[in-house]
This record gives structure tokens, C-alpha cells and sequence, in this order.
């Protein structure tokens, strides 16, 4: 039987409001859409939700606005038996992403950020206790709080997991000595100038992450070709699991909570990776971003 491992995560909490269509708009075009419907999101709260249905202690620090969709969203987080004692209501408006979804799946996301941006840095590393095991950050929220959450973290010896979605070029040199660093494969390119296609390309792309974070190791996410591993000596490639895509969103957050959960249990990377390959092969079965993620015997179960 595993301890109950106490994680926390840093990060964004959004209303998401997903159209889905058979093929996107051209410029100018106005195209009729199949369905519409609102989901509990932001990268953040779906990963503190996946850290809670897969068994850790799980407290969310981040940042709503005393509004209805603010309201929403902090009970959703409840219910998913998430510690919401570090969530802060005074933000200006709560954040929102338009998720727009493809016959295939796949998605295109505008992102308000709103509260999410207005993190008080100080305030979030104040969450931050001695006694967790496991910090996840994302950059869905201000450079600061994501500096400052990480750089007391790594002082407190918690293992810390950077997620560099959604694709920005934050300063991975002012965030040094996590245990991962993870991207997706726009978020590599923004962050290293490379885009990871082949495995020169990822290897070449991998070094420059650990290069300028400092970080153990280097893990990409890869969508369908499932992920890369580097830890400085070996790349390794681990393929994804076979799945039946419905909506890709989330997927990259399922991987990330599944695969730093397992790393904190059994300090194995490769465990910790084919965890989140798992893991991401159920979120893209899934409709929707929270509502997506599994649970520890769905994850197990599959073949
Ligand atoms: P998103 O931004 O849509 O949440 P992402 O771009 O951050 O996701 P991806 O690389 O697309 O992340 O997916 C994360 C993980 O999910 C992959 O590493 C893989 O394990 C799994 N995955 C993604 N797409 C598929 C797929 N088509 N089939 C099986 N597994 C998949
Ligand atoms: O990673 C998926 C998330 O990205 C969505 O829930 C949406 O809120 C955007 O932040």
C-alpha cells in the first residue's frame, strides 16, 4: 500500500466553453457547429483533479474572481476532493477558454487568463508547506508566481514538476533544479527553437531544456507517438498506447499529474512516463478537460 503522497499545484483554474464542428472556419467563413457545452478546466485545476482522483492529498493554490463561474469552479474542485484553502477569490474575472473541436478531435484553444494572471507571487509560495511531496506548476499563470512557487519548492526539497503549457518562452533559467520538465511539442519549440519530429531533433531539443532549467530530466510529450525521457545520458522513447480519439484537451495535463505521481512513489522514470502514457491514452477517449481525467483502476486496466 502506497503513503498518501501530498502534492500541491500551482496554477490556473478556467471556465471552458468547448464548439465542437466537423472542420474549423476559413478566414471570414461563418461555419454552422455541431454542439456546444461548458466544462470545468484550466490546466492547473484539471491537473490537481487527476493528483485527486489518483489518490494523492491534493491542494490547489490559484486564483478565481468572486464570480459565478469563480463559484463553479471552486465547488467542482471540492467535489473532486480538492483542498481549495489556497485558491484566492479576489481576482478580476475568472479565467475562460474557448475550446474549439474539431470532427477528429482536435482543438484549438483561446485562453482569458483574468485571475489566473493576477497571482500574487508571495501569497502562492506561502502554500507551500514543508511537509508535501510533490509541487506541479504550469504557465498558464504569471512568470512571477511561477518562479517563486518553484524556486521554494526545489529550496524545500519537494519534488517539482514544470509543465511549460501553454506555449510560452517563460525564463527557465530563473526556475532551476526540478526533477522534470515537461513540454508538449509547441511548447518545445518555443522554449529551445526546435521542433521535436525526429529524434535528433528531440535529443538536440531535450538538452537545451535541461541545459536552461537545470532540471533532472527532460520528459516531452509527443501526442499519439506517445513520449521522450532524457536524463542527460540516454534518450529513451516510449510510445503511447492505442486509443479512440474524441477530445485531446487535458490529455497533456492527465499525463503530467499521472506521471509525476508515479515518480514521487517509486522514483522511476520510466514507471513515472509509461503512467502518463496511460493515463493520456484515456483523457483523449474523453470529452471535455476535468471530466476526463481517470481514476487509478481505470488506469490500471488498460491493455
Ligand atoms: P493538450 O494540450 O491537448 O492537453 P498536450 O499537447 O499537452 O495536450 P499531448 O502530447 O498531445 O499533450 O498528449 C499528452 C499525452 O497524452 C501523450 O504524451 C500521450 O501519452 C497521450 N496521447 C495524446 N494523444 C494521444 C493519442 N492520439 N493516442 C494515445 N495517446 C495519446
Ligand atoms: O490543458 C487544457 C486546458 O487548457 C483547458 O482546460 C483550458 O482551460 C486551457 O487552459
Amino acid at each position: 500500500m502506497y503513503k498518501k503522497i501530498k502534492s500541491a499545484v500551482a496554477g490556473s483554474i478556467n471556465a471552458d466553453m468547448i464548439l465542437s464542428m466537423k472542420r474549423v472556419p476559413e478566414v471570414g467563413e461563418n461555419l454552422t457547429g455541431t454542439s456546444y457545452g461548458y466544462a470545468n478546466g484550466g490546466k492547473g485545476a484539471n491537473q490537481a483533479t487527476a493528483l485527486s482522483r489518483l489518490g494523492a492529498q491534493t491542494r490547489m493554490i490559484g486564483k478565481v474572481a468572486d464570480d459565478e463561474n469563480g463559484h463553479r469552479l471552486i465547488e467542482n474542485l471540492k467535489n473532486n476532493g480538492v483542498d481549495v484553502s489556497g485558491v484566492s477569490t479576489e481576482g478580476t474575472q475568472t479565467g475562460l477558454a474557448v475550446i474549439i473541436l474539431d470532427g477528429e478531435g482536435r482543438n484549438r484553444i483561446v485562453v482569458y487568463e483574468g485571475a489566473n494572471a493576477e497571482i500574487n507571487s508571495t501569497e502562492a509560495a506561502e502554500n507551500i508547506s514543508d511537509e508535501l511531496d510533490l509541487l506541479l506548476v504550469q504557465f498558464e499563470t504569471n512568470e512571477n508566481a511561477v518562479v517563486e512557487c518553484v524556486n521554494t519548492a526545489v529550496k524545500k526539497n519537494i519534488v517539482t514538476v514544470i509543465d511549460c503549457g501553454p506555449t510560452k518562452d517563460f525564463s527557465l533559467e530563473k526556475m532551476q533544479g526540478a526533477a522534470i520538465i515537461t513540454p508538449n511539442e509547441s511548447e518545445t519549440k518555443a522554449l529551445t527553437g526546435i521542433f521535436p519530429e525526429s529524434e535528433t531533433e528531440i535529443l538536440d531539443a531535450s538538452k537545451i531544456l535541461l541545459e536552461r532549467s537545470k532540471a533532472k530530466y527532460a520528459v516531452i510529450k509527443l501526442g499519439e507517438r506517445g513520449c521522450s525521457v532524457w536524463d542527460g545520458e540516454t534518450l529513451r522513447m516510449m510510445p503511447a498506447y492505442k486509443s479512440k480519439v474524441v477530445d485531446t484537451t487535458a490529455a497533456g495535463d492527465c499525463f503530467t499529474a499521472a506521471m509525476a505521481l508515479e515518480f514521487v512513489r517509486s522514483g522511476d522514470i520510466y514507471a513515472a512516463c509509461e503512467m502518463g502514457n496511460r493515463a493520456g491514452s484515456i483523457a483523449v477517449s474523453r470529452m471535455g478537460a476535468d471530466a476526463s481525467m481517470p481514476t487509478a483502476d481505470e488506469i490500471k486496466n488498460i491493455v
